[in-house]
């Protein structure tokens, strides 16, 4: 019987957490940015960047792999939301992309534990209500339908309306 994978909300700033890996919502140059994007190269120093820059960017609702440097995470898998242009230009597919990818890429590494800031929901404006229901369907399905190493996924809130959100939905 596979033993389950923890599926939680965690509030907090996602470059603290120690984990196999913590995702960021980059863009697609993936050469770094303001938001959690800067927090997490601000944390990791500059060697991540220098990583960053062999990767030749990532397309939206595609995620890419470095190391996590000077961050207390092992790895950063690197993501690219899409950005909100009114829900008619397929932003919730690729959105929901992004959480698949990164899994799909997390146990192709096989590892055990991985965090998820809220992402497309700042600077790309993602109506936040729908991008809490989409990460929290998404990775319940994939965490229920593939094959993983996955022992621990955290879904990270920066404020208290997302993390109400979250918890909600993973209580329902
Ligand atoms: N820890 C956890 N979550 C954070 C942190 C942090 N340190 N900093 C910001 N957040 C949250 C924001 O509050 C928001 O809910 O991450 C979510 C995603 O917001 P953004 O970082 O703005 O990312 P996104 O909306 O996907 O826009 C990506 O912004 O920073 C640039 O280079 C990035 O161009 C890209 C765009």
């Amino acid at each position: 019987m596979e033993a389950k994978t923890e599926l939680t909300a965690w509030q907090g700033d996602i470059t603290t957490l120690a984990l196999d890996a913590i995702v960021n919502a980059a863009n697609a140059s993936l050469l770094g940015g303001g938001g959690v994007d800067g927090a997490i190269h601000r944390a990791a120093g500059p060697e991540l960047l220098t990583e960053c820059r062999t990767l030749n960017g990532c397309r939206v609702g595609e995620a890419k792999l470095t190391a996590g440097y000077q961050l207390p995470a092992r790895h950063v898998i690197h993501t690219v939301g899409p950005i909100w242009q009114g829900g008619a230009q397929g932003e919730a597919e690729l959105l929901a992309a992004c959480y698949r990818n990164s899994l799909a890429l997390a146990a192709r590494h096989g590892l055990a534990s991985i965090a998820f800031p809220a992402i497309s929901c700042g600077v790309y404006g993602y109506p936040a209500t729908e991008a809490s229901d989409i990460a929290v369907g998404t990775v319940r399905q994939w965490l229920a339908q593939e094959p993983h190493t996955l022992r621990r996924v955290l879904l990270v809130a920066f404020d208290d309306a997302m993390a109400d959100r979250y918890r909600r939905l993973l209580a329902g």
